[in-house]
C-alpha cells in the first residue's frame, strides 16, 4: 500500500507561516496515528510569478490533478497589485479551481463556544451556530464570457456574464443534498430570481433534483438579499445554504464574521471522483494572505490546521481523526490560547503563531 499524496501550496503572505504549523500536525499523525502522508511541495500566486513569470506553472497543475489533495495556504500580496490582470496571483487559485473543477465549495461557519463573544453579533445569535454554505465554484459570473473592457462610443464599458447550465446547477445542488443528509437535513438556496435569468434557472433545477432524487430533505428558496439579512438576523435557522460563485464569496465571508474570527475558518473544494475514489479535492483556509501581519508570528495557523481537518474527512475517510484535531482546536481555545486576532485589548500577551501550533500539538497529544 502506498500512503495517500499531499501537495502543499502555501503561497504569499501569511501562507507560509501558517503552513509551517500544519506541518507539525501532519508529522503527529505519522508519529503517532500511523497516519503518513507523501508530502510535496510546490509555488503557487506571486511566490510562483517571482519564479516563474506566472501565477500557477504547467507543472504545478499537473501535480495538483495528480495528488489525492491539495492544502493551499493563501494567495495574493500588494507587490502583485499592479501586475496585468492575466497574471496576478488570484489567478493562481482561479486556474487550480478551474482546471481541477471543483466545483462544490464547502465553507463551514462554526461558532466555537469560547469565542462566541468575538463575533459583531450578541452570543445568543451566534453560540452553537454551525452553517454549511455551498457555494459553486467554477461557474457564474467569474469565468462567464463575453468579459473584459472595452469602448463603445467615446467611453468605456466593463463587462462580465453570469452564465449558468443545467448541469452545473445540478451538480452542485447534488453536493448540498447530500451534506444535508449528513447533518440537519435541510438546505436552504439562494439565488436573485427576481431579477436574473439565471437565478430562474438556479430555482427551477434545485427545486428539480430536490423533488426527483432527495424529496426526504427540507428544501427552502430564498432571494439571496433577503439570504444575507436573515444571516445576520437569526443565522442558527439554516443548515446548509447553496448558491452561485458570486453571492457565495459575498455570503460566506459575512458568515465567517459570526463566528468571530476569519482565522479560525477552514474550507474545502471538491470535484468530480477520480479513478481511485476520492473526489479531487484543494483544502484552503477562507482568510487571505493578510500581508499587513505576514511574517511577524502573529497569524492563527487554526484555519489552515481545520482544513487538513476537512481533507482527513472529505479526501481520506478519517472522520475520527478530523474530529480529533477540531476537538483539540476547540480545547486550546477553551484554555486560553490566543493569537491576537482573538483577543481583545487588555487581554494580555497573545500567543504567536508557532506556539499556537504547539499547543494544538499537546492537546492533540493529551487526547491519546
Ligand atoms: C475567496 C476569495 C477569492 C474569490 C479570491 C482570492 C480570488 O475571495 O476564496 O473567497 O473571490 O473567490
Ligand atoms: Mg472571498
Amino acid at each position: 500500500m502506498t500512503n495517500p499524496s499531499l501537495l502543499i501550496l502555501a503561497g504569499d503572505g501569511i501562507g507560509p507561516e501558517v503552513m509551517t504549523e500544519v506541518r507539525k500536525v501532519i508529522a503527529w499523525l505519522g508519529d503517532k496515528r500511523d497516519l503518513t502522508f507523501d508530502v510535496t511541495e510546490d509555488l503557487v500566486g506571486g511566490a510562483a510569478y517571482d519564479v516563474h513569470g506566472t501565477p500557477l506553472a504547467d507543472e504545478t497543475l499537473e501535480k495538483a490533478q495528480a495528488a489525492d489533495a491539495v492544502l493551499l495556504g493563501a494567495v495574493g500580496g500588494p507587490k502583485y497589485d499592479t501586475l496585468d490582470f492575466s497574471v496576478k496571483p488570484e489567478r493562481g487559485l482561479l486556474k487550480l479551481r478551474k482546471e481541477m473543477d471543483l466545483f462544490a465549495n464547502l465553507r463551514p461557519a462554526q461558532c466555537f463556544d469560547a469565542l462566541a463573544d468575538f463575533s459583531s453579533l450578541k452570543r445568543d445569535v451566534v453560540a452553537g451556530l454551525d452553517v454549511m454554505i455551498v457555494r459553486e465554484l467554477t461557474s457564474g459570473i467569474y469565468f462567464g464570457e463575453p468579459r473584459g473592457i472595452t469602448t463603445e462610443g467615446n467611453e468605456r464599458v466593463g463587462i462580465n456574464t453570469q452564465r449558468y447550465t443545467e448541469s452545473e446547477i445540478d451538480r452542485v445542488a447534488r453536493s448540498a443534498f447530500e451534506l444535508a443528509r449528513r447533518r440537519d437535513n435541510k438546505v436552504c438556496s439562494m439565488e436573485k430570481a427576481n431579477v436574473m435569468e439565471s437565478g430562474i434557472l438556479w430555482r427551477e433545477v434545485v427545486q428539480e433534483v430536490h423533488d426527483k432524487d432527495y424529496p426526504d430533505v427540507e428544501l427552502s428558496h430564498m432571494y439571496a438579499d433577503a439570504g444575507a439579512m436573515q444571516l445576520v438576523r437569526a443565522p442558527k435557522q439554516f443548515d446548509v445554504i447553496v448558491t452561485d460563485n458570486l453571492f457565495g464569496d459575498l455570503l460566506s465571508d459575512a458568515a465567517a464574521m459570526l463566528t468571530g474570527s476569519l482565522g479560525m475558518l477552514p474550507s474545502a473544494s471538491l470535484g468530480a471522483p477520480m479513478e481511485n475514489g476520492r473526489p479531487k479535492a484543494l483544502y484552503e483556509p477562507v482568510h487571505g494572505s493578510a500581508p499587513d501581519i505576514a511574517g511577524e508570528g502573529k497569524a492563527n495557523p487554526c484555519a489552515c490546521i481545520l482544513s487538513l481537518a476537512m481533507a482527513l474527512r472529505y479526501s481520506f475517510d478519517e472522520g475520527d481523526e478530523a474530529t480529533r484535531i477540531e476537538t483539540a482546536v476547540e480545547k486550546v481555545l477553551a484554555d486560553g490560547v490566543r493569537t491576537a486576532d482573538l483577543m481583545q485589548s487588555g487581554d494580555g500577551t497573545p500567543a504567536t503563531t508557532s506556539e499556537m501550533g504547539d499547543a494544538v500539538i499537546a492537546a492533540l497529544e493529551a487526547s491519546l
